[in-house]
């Protein structure tokens, strides 16, 4: 089983070519380093002890992807690469639209080509907006995208189900990731932002680094426990391990139908603050953290039901908020070299 993964030096995609191997998958993995490192695919290679194929191509250019399915003979697709900050994507909402939005749709018609029918697509909790009801289920509403980049996610999740509905044969699992955060418990792979980090789990351990001064919580006001907002943050690795579920659940079972969506998360939320409270308990290291205003855009609270995983794909989260904080303050040691 050869796996082609976009995007695959990323931080989910990275896990999860270790999770591929693990279970016994061969991968391609084609990324532009637009947003991270060549050298994860080494470090990639040395958890795994095998040696993935890896290619610096931009995969909204057809003949680029062309040549990488004429070159390999995949049997199904695992797509991360795209942009993925939500405040870039206010700013430059084109460049979004022609990467995530080109991306997808290229990636389809070269898999038509080739006649390869299985894709596991990365969306996102994002697609929900601010739910009416929690926990969200897949039913839950889809809410008009408040970000470039959420709507990029729900104008993918719909061209895949258009295509899917127009090609009898092919299939696709949709993951809705909620807030994947922690680390490989080697330390040698993680997350990676370059620039200040706008996600809560590299601030936290850039804080704890000495690299920013202070974490700003943006936003004690809110109707939740104490204040702060309440995510579902997931250990990457369990989030990892969901793709090859959902692969398997492709190869294996033909589902009956030709696109199924899964929320990928806990089932538990937490408040922002918990997170830091978690950092602090599992390194020992206390956060120098300030509270500020609300951040705009931020939404109060969400956190998954993730029954519908549990049940069809027979995955479920395992390693505990502590585990990720504790295994992310490995790798931003590692990465730093902080003894
Ligand atoms: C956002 C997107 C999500 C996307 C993810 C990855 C939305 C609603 N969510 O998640 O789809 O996949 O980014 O880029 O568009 N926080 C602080 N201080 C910080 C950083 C964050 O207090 O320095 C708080 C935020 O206010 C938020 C929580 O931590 O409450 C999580 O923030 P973040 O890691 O940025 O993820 P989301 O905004 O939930």
């Amino acid at each position: 089983m050869k796996v082609l993964v976009t995007g695959g030096t990323g931080f989910i995609g990275s896990h999860t070519i270790v999770e591929l191997y693990a279970a016994g998958m061969d991968v391609v993995n084609v990324d532009n380093l637009s947003n991270s490192e060549a050298f994860i695919n080494d470090r990639v290679n040395a958890i795994t002890g095998k040696h993935s194929t890896f290619i610096n191509a931009d995969i909204t250019n057809e003949d680029n992807l062309r040549n990488i399915f004429r070159n390999h003979s995949i049997d199904a697709v695992i797509h991360f690469a795209a942009f993925k900050s939500v405040n870039e994507s206010v700013e430059k909402p084109l460049e979004y639209y022609k990467n995530n939005i080109g991306a997808t749709i290229t990636l389809l018609k070269i898999m038509d080509e080739f006649k390869v029918t299985q894709l596991v697509f990365s969306s996102s909790c994002t697609v929900y907006g601010q739910p009416d009801e929690l926990p969200v289920t897949e039913d839950s509403p889809i809410k008009e995208a408040a970000t470039p980049y959420g709507y990029t996610k729900q104008v993918c999740e719909q061209i895949i189900m258009d295509f899917a509905h127009a090609n009898a044969g092919f299939y696709s699992v949709i993951l809705r990731y909620f807030n994947p955060v922690g680390a490989h418990n080697s330390g040698t792979i993680g997350e990676l932002p370059r620039g200040v980090p706008n996600n809560l789990g590299p601030y936290i351990t850039q804080t704890a680094a000495g690299i920013r001064e202070v974490l700003k919580i943006f936003g004690n006001d809110y109707d939740t426990p104490d204040g702060t907002c309440v995510r579902d943050f997931i250990h990457v690795c369990d989030l990892a391990k969901a793709h090859v579920a959902a692969l398997q659940k492709l190869i294996k079972e033909k589902p009956t139908q030709s696109v199924l969506v899964y929320n990928v998360g806990t089932g538990k939320g937490n408040t922002v603050l918990e997170v830091v409270k978690a950092f602090e308990k599992a390194t020992g290291i206390s956060v120098n953290y300030t509270i500020t205003g609300r951040r705009e855009g931020d939404i109060e609270k969400i956190w998954a039901n993730a029954a519908k995983a549990e049940k069809e794909l027979h995955w479920k989260a395992e390693r505990s908020l502590e585990e990720a904080m504790l295994h992310a303050w490995l790798w931003e040691k590692n990465y730093r070299n902080i003894l």
